[in-house]
């Protein structure tokens, strides 16, 4: 089975690993130029993304620059990036990109695997560009498949083949074709048609925003009446059997914003999805404004934001609140600012005037005055000690929205 994966980042890169790892004969494209050089020459992740090492030391999967110059194959895998543009709607400029590069390069047998998140309906979109710009029909001569990634990053290789596969298809040859590419991975496959496919997916991620939202409307409602949001968690959930799952935090990254955002481009009226998408954008505010009322105005002191990445023990940046954060702290002209985060790229921290950035946490809160935890990085939680020895020995304050120091309390000291 030969298959061309088209996007290898972080979904794209860690499947053609896994396709390549089930004996199949993988080709990966990328215009990245920093992605092909860490898999074709430095032989390694580009990201954070554990459990490939041995089979990217293999070289058994290389990444091309032009899909024009793949060979023969069977499948191509479409995994490039579906971002928000800044109105709510989808960005399918690199979508509508490959499948029209696709269009000219494909061949009567061959299947096309939509793998990247789509709003509803995109599949028949890409059904339609597909056909015009190739000629052929689909279900006839070529073939398409709606099998969108639920995997999350930092478990791609335990959960690609573990999660059951959702298959969209509208014609019998696209499904049995399809089944046959998940087949190698040996998971439980799930046959439906496009639209439903691409439901699935979006309500996997919008639900999870969706119970974030609970929790952090909780943290912002108890905080405001001077109660304890984690000590209200715990009695509600003590010993009943309905518990509230989530918890507070600065629910953000990638995936979870944007997939409101296709849902929400069809309609008009606010619904559900819109409210959690404003309890959890104003979250960062909320702190601050927060700490403010408790400590007095923030001018003079000397701030620490831990934490950079979108969530806990990543090095994945996109969309993460921890900017929001830095400019309403910024906007306080506080005496010093710093940022840590020990796994992000300094290359990917902001360029924010006055702002110094550190990995080193004994540096960052050496003479800090309060302390913002903004992503639940196991570090933080292991040097509880350090940080509540600044509170109990310094005089410095902590909002702590994750309870990283197990304390109980949103603002500390
Ligand atoms: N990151 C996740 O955890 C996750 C999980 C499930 C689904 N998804 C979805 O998967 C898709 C990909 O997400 P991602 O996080 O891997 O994005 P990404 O930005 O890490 O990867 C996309 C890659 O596509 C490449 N690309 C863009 N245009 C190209 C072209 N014309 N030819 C070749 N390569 C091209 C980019 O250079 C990039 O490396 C998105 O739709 C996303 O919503 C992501």
């Amino acid at each position: 089975m030969k298959i061309a994966v088209v996007g290898t980042g972080r979904v794209g890169l860690p499947l053609a690993l896994a396709f390549a790892e089930s004996g199949a004969d993988v080709v990966g494209f990328d215009i990245n130029s920093d992605i092909r050089q860490a898999v074709n020459v430095k032989h390694r992740m580009p990201f954070l993304e554990p459990g490939f090492e041995e089979t990217l030391a293999s070289g058994s999967v290389h990444i091309g620059e032009r899909i024009e110059e793949v060979g023969d194959v069977d499948y191509f895998v479409v995994t490039v990036g579906t971002p928000l543009l800044h109105h709510i709607e989808t960005d399918l400029t690199a979508v509508t990109r490959v499948i029209k590069q696709l269009g000219s390069k494909i061949r009567p047998g061959q299947t096309v695997i939509m793998r990247s998140t789509t709003a509803p309906h995109t599949t028949h979109y890409v059904k339609k560009q597909l056909e015009k710009s190739s000629g052929y029909t689909v279900g006839e001569d070529i073939f398409l498949a709606c099998c969108p990634e639920r995997i999350v990053e930092g478990k791609a290789r335990e959960e690609l083949l573990s999660l059951p596969q959702i298959v969209g298809t509208e014609d019998p040859r696209s499904r049995e074709l399809a089944e046959t590419l998940f087949s190698v991975l040996g998971v439980e496959i799930l046959h439906c048609n496009f639209i439903t496919a691409e439901l699935v997916k979006l309500f996997n991620n919008v639900s999870r925003y969706a119970y974030f939202a609970i929790a952090n409307v909780l943290a912002m409602i108890a905080v405001d009446y001077d109660a304890e949001p984690y000590e209200i968690l715990k009695l509600t959930n003590h010993n009943y059997p309905r518990p509230i799952t989530s918890t507070p935090g600065f629910t953000a990254g990638t995936c979870l914003r944007k997939d409101f955002g296709m849902l929400s481009e069809a309609y008009w009226s606010a619904d559900i999805l819109v409210s959690a998408w404003r309890i959890n954008e104003s979250m960062p505010k909320f702190l601050v404004e927060a700490a403010k009322s408790k400590w007095g105005g923030l001018s003079g002191y000397r701030i620490a934001v831990l934490g950079y990445s979108f969530k806990r023990d990543a090095d994945d940046v996109r969309d993460t609140l921890s900017d929001k954060v830095l400019r309403y702290l910024h906007r306080e002209c506080p005496k010093e600012l710093v940022l840590h985060d020990h796994l992000v790229k300094a290359a990917d921290v902001p360029q924010m005037q006055d702002l110094r950035f550190t990995a080193d946490l004994p540096d960052a809160i050496a003479d800090a005055d309060l302390i913002v935890i903004a992503t639940n990085h196991s570090l933080y939680c292991e040097k509880r000690d350090l940080l509540l020895d600044r509170v109990n020995n310094s005089g410095c304050h902590v909002v702590d929205i994750w309870d990283a120091l197990a304390t109980g309390s949103v603002l500390i000291g």
